[in-house]
């Protein structure tokens, strides 16, 4: 029997990394209405990651701005004690890395049960292998395309191993009826999208891409990425 591929339309997340802080609501309402499916939604801790960006009272903050999916990639270690305040803040998605600590499946329950989605990355050099014992508990399964930190990097192809995760992710859908996306970060724009697509992806977090040019080009940043 072959399975259906469970792979859906092409949605973009822009990744706030890449706005403008200062005026980070407005920078979200303009992505929202540029056509934006989720706001991705970066949070480093300077340890886990070597950089520094915001914690959930930021997000708090900017949920009034946008009803869009707040899709919420935590870069932090260890991730478990702040989970409720994310959750709290407005998150609709947290997703949390493999790397972050050894004990993975619990976090990924602590996450649902708070009755939002959970999503599950992946550093470039960590096997796919890995989530396979936690595909029945994710919703979202982030391959990173470059090393986690910093935005403006070249994208690694790893294009095998987002045809490995589209195969786990239909299987796991054949098996359950579940829905999961497939979202890649890193290194994203209009040529590097296209050969994401085409390996199975369907959720691509974008920041140069989209923020580059200015706020009249957002719409059309965000076009360029469906193909
Ligand atoms: C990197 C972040 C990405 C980053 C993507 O650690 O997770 O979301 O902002 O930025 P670009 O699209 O510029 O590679
Ligand atoms: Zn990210």
């Amino acid at each position: 029997m072959t399975i259906p591929s469970s792979q859906q339309a092409v949605r973009i997340a822009p990744s706030i990394l890449s706005a403008n802080f200062s005026i980070l609501g407005e920078e979200v309402r303009r992505i929202d209405e540029a056509g934006a499916e989720y706001i991705h939604i970066d949070v480093m801790d300077g340890h886990f990651v070597p950089n520094l960006t915001f914690g959930a009272p930021v997000v708090k903050c900017l949920r009034p701005h946008s009803k869009k999916i707040f899709d919420v990639h935590l870069m932090i270690s260890p991730v478990d004690g702040l989970i409720e305040d994310f959750v709290k803040a407005g998150s609709d998605i947290i997703t949390a890395h493999v790397e972050a600590g050894p004990h993975l499946h619990r976090t990924l329950q602590a996450i649902k049960s708070h009755g939002v989605k959970a999503g599950v990355s992946l550093n470039p050099h960590t096997p796919i292998e890995s989530i396979q014992h936690v595909m029945d508990m994710v919703d979202l399964v982030l391959i990173m395309t470059v090393n986690p930190g910093f935005g403006g990097q070249s994208f690694i192809p790893l294009l095998d191993k987002i045809a490995a995760a589209r195969a786990m992710i239909d299987a796991e859908t054949a098996r359950s009826g579940r829905v999961i996306d497939l979202q890649v970060d890193g290194g994203v724009n209009p040529e590097t999208a296209k050969q994401c697509v085409a390996a199975g992806a369907d959720l691509l977090v974008a920041g140069t891409a989209v923020f580059k040019d200015g706020p009249e080009k957002y719409a059309e940043n965000i076009k360029a990425l469906r193909g």
